[in-house]
């Protein structure tokens, strides 16, 4: 469905003119801005640096993850999910969905080729896209040369790892939640789980399941909530209740319903942020823990939570108040972060932290043919708000183009050099 044309120079690099925006990533954001696309027969190009669509489902996520938000506020648009599905589906079930999607909708990213550098041509009024094959021993690159680019490499793109004293000469394995997969392999080892975000907890709860021993690190404070209230889901009831009442209201309400439904998390080690969860997600996009059954087994003694780290030795870990643990493997729970300011060269919208500067819900759009989707902290719900607005913006700026140009060539295709 997407033309191009094609440049071979000297050296093996290509040249590829693209009608259309370029599509930054194949995650849930990119596949729903291009069905959106298809839908009005507007023609683009998707880069994806992994050898598959929603390359964060299918490979950096652990077995037993399931969506912790209710299906409707899940799916993508134009196709929901189908009527079988539980009101959680799991990891298979919702990478199902969205290779039924991509098939449905035609869409063919551009596989293993990552994007090193994008940039806007002032002189041409282009945006210049260079990327690197990711498979192979030769390296090729290509460059695309567009008129928009949409953004959509994810708010989850890399794994955070701290810098913690004595980590490097740590004896046993360490590795980022990314790449954990189940608790099968570390049955009766001690494990030392760093952080408490919903990762964090859900890693905690996964190895305790399979008989390992472990340690979860809190070093600062975090909101938990039930998954549910009086069998509605908390979120959808959040939604609901901020239709009708202010922000601080809706959190004194969950707070209560949280106290009651799950007592005071304090006394297990995990205290409570001053601000109400909603306005810390809203302010400073700390998202709330949903509990699945971790603090079940933290009242039980099968998990345990522990202070921040001091440093690590050899085969222990000093924590703050003294305490030393012998352990055997340590899992980073620490988050993720945007890995756009490293490859696109523009600090107007995008700021240092890879986020639009300009928060929901002006973060979809910036000067030049510029857009965002996927940034708003706001999930896969987000990501299909961006995808519906930034396809109907695209589709009035192809009608126009349409129309002025009567298919000439573009004058500024002229000033395109090869690398
Ligand atoms: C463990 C975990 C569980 C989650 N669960 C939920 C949930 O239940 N509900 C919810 O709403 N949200 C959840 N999220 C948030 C999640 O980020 C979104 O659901 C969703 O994946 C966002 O889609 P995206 O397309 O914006 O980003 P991603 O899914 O991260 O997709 C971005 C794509 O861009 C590609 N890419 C990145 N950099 C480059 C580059 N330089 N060149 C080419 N390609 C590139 C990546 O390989 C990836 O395929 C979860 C996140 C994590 C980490
Ligand atoms: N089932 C699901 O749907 C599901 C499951 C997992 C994740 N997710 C989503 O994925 C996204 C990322 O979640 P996440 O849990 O991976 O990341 P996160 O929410 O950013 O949490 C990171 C955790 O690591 C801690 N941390 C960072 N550096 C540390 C250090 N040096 N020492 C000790 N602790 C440290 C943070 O503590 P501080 O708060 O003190 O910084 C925080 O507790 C979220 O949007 C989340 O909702 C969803």
């Amino acid at each position: 469905m997407f033309s191009f044309s094609e440049k071979n120079n000297l050296f093996g690099r290509r040249c590829v003119w693209v009608n259309g925006p370029v599509i930054v990533g194949a995650g849930p954001s990119g596949l729903a801005i291009s069905a959106c696309l298809k839908d009005q027969g507007i023609p683009f190009v998707v880069i994806e640096r992994s050898d598959c669509i929603a390359s964060l489902w299918q490979k950096r996520t652990y077995d037993r993850l399931k969506l912790h938000l209710p299906k409707k506020f899940c799916q993508l648009p134009k196709i929901p999910f189908p009527e079988d599905y539980p009101e959680y589906p799991n990891k298979k079930q919702f990478i199902a969905y969205l290779e039924n999607y991509a098939k449905k909708f035609d869409i063919k990213p551009q596989f293993n080729e990552r994007v090193q550098s994008a940039k806007y041509d002032e002189a041409c009024k282009l945006w210049r896209v260079k990327t690197v094959s990711t498979t192979g021993s030769f390296r090729s690159e290509t460059e695309y040369i567009c008129q928009m680019l949409v953004v959509a490499t994810g708010e989850n793109a890399e794994g955070v790892i701290p810098e913690i004293e004595g980590l490097e000469d740590f004896s046993g394995e360490v590795i980022h939640a990314k790449d954990y997969k189940s608790g099968e392999k570390y049955k009766g080892k001690k494990v030392l789980v760093v952080g408490c975000g919903n990762s964090g907890m859900e890693v905690s709860l996964d190895l305790s399941n399979h008989d390992a021993k472990p340690s979860m690190v809190v070093r600062s404070s975090v909101h938990v909530l039930p998954r549910e209230i009086l069998g509605k889901s908390t979120f959808d009831l959040a939604m609901m209740l901020m239709k009708w009442l202010p922000l601080w209201i809706v959190d004194k309400i969950l707070l209560i319903f949280a106290w009651l439904l799950i007592g005071n998390t304090q006394h297990y080690g995990i205290k409570r942020p001053s601000l109400g969860p909603l306005t810390l997600k809203n302010n400073h996009g700390k998202t709330p823990v949903l509990d699945i059954g971790t603090l079940d087994k933290i009242r039980s003694g099968d998990i345990t939570v522990v202070p921040g780290i001091k440093r690590f030795n050899h085969n222990t870990v000093e924590l703050v108040n003294g305490q030393i643990l012998d352990i055997d493997s340590v899992i980073l729970a620490t988050g993720y972060f945007s890995n756009v300011p490293i490859w696109l060269h523009e600090r107007e919208f995008f700021g240092e932290n890879g986020f639009p500067k300009t928060p929901f819900p002006n973060s979809w759009k910036g000067k030049a043919g510029l857009y965002a989707s996927g940034f708003t902290r706001r999930g896969l719900a987000g990501a299909t708000a961006d995808a519906l607005k930034i396809s109907k913006d695209i589709g009035k700026q192809w009608k126009k183009e349409l129309n002025h140009k009567k298919q000439k060539v573009p004058t500024h295709r002229r000033c395109i050099s090869t690398f």
